[in-house]
């Protein structure tokens, strides 16, 4: 018989589901390939290099969906909307932002239900990061 005893099956994270770190990383790198090309966003980015804003923002993912908390560890409570304030981020920054996460999300080729639901997070969480009119 091949059973899994009673109570010994462990529920995946939705992070493990998708692949784990690696699949956060292939996301965000891609995201950042788009911003580092657009003329609204990349203006907004105060460090030269993305790569630590690229890191911060991975680790943030990674986190939220269940792995493990580097993001908290470095950076303390996200309080994302708090850290936007100094941005103005408007309804073209918050398509342009969207616009290149769909990309980056639509080359993962994850599995329809997962996509659905990395999707509708990250479009809830875009609409509540608008600071400006
Ligand atoms: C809606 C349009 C958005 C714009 C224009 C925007 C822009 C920015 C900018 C300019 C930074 C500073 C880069 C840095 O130094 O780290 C930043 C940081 C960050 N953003 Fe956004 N963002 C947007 C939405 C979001 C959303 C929806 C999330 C989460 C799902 C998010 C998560 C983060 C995180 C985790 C950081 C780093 C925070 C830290 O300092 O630890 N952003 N964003």
């Amino acid at each position: 018989m091949n059973e899994i005893p009673r109570g010994t099956l462990q529920e995946q994270t939705f992070y493990e589901q998708v692949g784990g770190e690696e699949t956060f990383r292939r996301l965000v790198r891609r995201f950042y390939e788009g911003v580092a090309q657009d003329p609204l966003l990349r203006p907004m980015y105060p460090e030269e290099d993305l790569g630590p804003a690229e890191e911060r923002f991975t680790l943030f993912l990674i986190q939220y969906w269940g792995g493990p908390t580097t993001y908290s560890e470095d950076r303390g409570h996200p309080r994302l909307r708090m850290r936007h304030a100094p941005f103005k981020v408007d309804a073209a920054a918050h398509d342009a932002w969207l616009g290149h996460m769909r990309v980056a999300l639509d080359e993962l080729g994850l599995a329809p239900e997962h996509e659905a639901q990395l999707w509708k997070y990250l479009t809830y969480a875009a609409a509540s990061m608008i600071n400006s009119a």
